[in-house]
């Protein structure tokens, strides 16, 4: 019975994160802050006396145990887990690998921002040749998709979308609508992607949205599951502001 609620978390600081390197589908660890930060969440949402009926994660590690670690913290370890690639970060394509500020150093901010924010402007792909190429193409936990001939060598914010909403639309809004008490725990622009559709922001709006590592944010929606209320963080404001600033700088030269 609407109205319902949803949570959502971007997972906690990544190893590559700290190192302010582009990430996307490589599979990186939590770094130690972003391990505390998961747990901190976990404590916010127990602190509200949060409980859930299924959560839903991506395939990889720094969304998965960040999901972990929350449950542990709000006593729901065995919590029914569905792990998706269609959740997983935007893919970076041939940025995979490199330092963000740098990146700006050498083809300017303007460049970095586009590629990071933009809607339907996609980074360079990751050719067969990149570093980082095998590791991602034959993880293993893709078998069931995407597809071969459909798996990414890069992807916009549009891109992103166009993968994540069927997944959106078909398997989490009848839970929604069945009145379970759903947790997301995923990335920034897979989660960026599933806020401007709910929000309905325009292609310029979402370019200005950066969500901050570890810190759970809830939707309110009616029965028609357009939002009452829209990215209510579990932190205070000026943290989360900070937070935010702090995502968007990563990508300027130094
Ligand atoms: C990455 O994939 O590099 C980060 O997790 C998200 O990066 P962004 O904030 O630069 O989009």
């Amino acid at each position: 019975m609407a109205p319902y609620k949803i949570v959502m978390v971007r997972h906690g600081e990544s190893e590559w994160n700290e190192k302010n390197l582009f990430c996307g589908w490589f599979d990186a660890n939590l770094s130690e802050k972003g391990k505390q930060e998961a747990v901190n969440a976990g404590k916010a949402l127990k602190d509200a006396s949060y409980k859930f009926d299924i959560a839903y994660t991506s395939v990889l590690t720094r969304a998965q145990n960040t999901l972990q670690a929350i449950l542990k913290e709000i006593g729901q370890s065995d919590l029914e887990t569905v792990k998706t690639w269609r959740l997983n970060e935007r893919h970076y394509g041939g940025l995979t690998g490199l330092n963000k500020a740098e990146t700006a150093a050498k083809y300017g901010d303007a460049q970095v921002a586009i590629w990071r924010r933009s809607f339907d402007v996609p980074p360079p792909p990751m050719e067969p040749d990149h570093s980082y190429y095998e590791t991602i193409v034959k993880d293993g936990r893709y078998a069931n998709g995407p597809a071969p001939d459909q798996f990414p060598k890069f992807e916009s914010l549009k891109l992103t979308i166009e993968r994540t909403l069927p997944f959106w639309n078909d398997t989490i809004v009848p839970q929604i609508k069945a009145g379970k008490q759903i947790l997301i725990a995923a990335h920034g622009n897979s989660l960026r992607g599933i806020v401007k559709h709910l929000d309905g922001m325009t292609d310029d709006a979402i370019m200005l949205l950066n969500l901050p590592t570890g810190i759970p944010f809830v939707y309110t929606l009616d029965e028609n599951l357009k939002p009452i209320k829209s990215l209510e963080f579990l932190g205070d404001p000026e943290t989360v502001k900070k937070a935010m600033e702090a995502v968007a700088a990563q990508g300027k030269a130094k």
